[in-house]
C-alpha cells in the first residue's frame, strides 16, 4: 500500500481544535478533505447529544487537555477537578459516544488519545516539549522544567506540531490497521535520555 493514504470524505471528531495541536490537526485533515467536527466539553450530556448529532464518525481524536502549572503539595480541589474532568472525564465521554455510535452503524473506527510523557514517569510541575501556548505558559518552574527536558534529549528541539499531526495520521489510516490498544510516545527521546 503507498503511504499516500486519503482521508478525503472521513468524518473526524477532533476535540481541543481551537489552537495549538488541535488547530493544526483540525488544518490538515481539512486539507486532506476530510469533515472535521470539534466540540465543547464542558458538560458531559451536552457533549453527548452534540457527538451523536453529528452523525456516523470514522475517527475520533481526544486532543483536548488542561495543564495549570502548580507543584503537588499545592494543589486545590478545584484544580484537581478541572484537570481530571477534562484531561479524563471528558476524553471517557467522547470515547463512550463516540464507539457507541461506531458499533452501530457497523464500520468500525479508530480512536486515538493524546496524553503527555508525565503519564509515563514523574516530571515536577508536568512538562512539555511540542511548541504550542500550552508549552508558552508563563510559568519559571516550568519553563525551566522545559528546557531542563530538551537539554537531555537526543534531539535537542521542541517538537512541531506537525510532527505530531503526521503521527496521529499514520495511526488512523489503514497502514496502522493491526495497532491497536497501544501506547506510542513522540518525545525527541526524552524518556530514552533521561535513563
Ligand atoms: N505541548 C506539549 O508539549 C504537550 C505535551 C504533552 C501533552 N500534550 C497534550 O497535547 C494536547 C494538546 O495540547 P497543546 O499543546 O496543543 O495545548 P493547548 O493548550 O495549546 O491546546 C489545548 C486545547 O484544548 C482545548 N480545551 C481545553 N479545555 C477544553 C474544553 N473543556 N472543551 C473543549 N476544548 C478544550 C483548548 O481550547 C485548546 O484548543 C493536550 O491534551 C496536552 O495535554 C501537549
Amino acid at each position: 500500500m503507498s503511504l499516500n493514504y486519503s482521508f478525503s470524505g472521513k468524518r473526524i471528531l477532533i476535540t481541543g481544535g481551537a489552537q495549538g495541536i488541535g488547530r493544526q490537526l483540525v488544518q490538515r485533515f481539512h486539507d486532506d478533505g476530510a469533515i472535521v467536527f470539534t466540540i465543547d466539553l464542558a458538560d458531559w450530556d451536552g457533549t453527548r447529544k452534540t457527538i451523536e448529532s453529528f452523525g456516523a464518525l470514522d475517527h475520533v481524536v481526544n486532543n483536548a487537555g488542561v495543564v495549570i502549572p502548580q507543584a503537588f503539595m499545592d494543589v486545590t480541589k478545584e484544580m484537581a477537578n478541572l484537570h481530571f474532568d477534562v484531561n479524563v472525564l471528558a476524553c471517557f465521554n467522547v470515547i463512550q459516544t463516540a464507539a457507541k455510535g461506531m458499533i452501530e452503524q457497523g464500520t468500525g473506527g479508530t480512536i486515538v488519545n493524546i496524553s503527555s510523557i508525565c503519564s509515563k514517569r514523574a516530571v515536577p510541575q508536568t512538562s512539555m516539549l511540542v511548541d504550542t501556548p500550552m508549552a508558552r505558559i508563563e510559568d519559571p518552574v516550568l519553563q525551566a522544567n522545559i528546557q531542563k527536558l530538551i537539554s537531555r534529549c537526543p534531539i535537542k528541539r521542541t517538537i512541531d506540531t506537525n510532527e505530531i499531526v503526521d503521527l496521529v495520521m499514520f495511526v488512523l489510516s489503514p497502514l496502522a490497521s493491526m495497532i491497536t490498544g497501544e501506547t506510542i510516545v513522540i518525545d525527541g527521546g526524552a524518556n530514552a535520555g533521561s535513563l
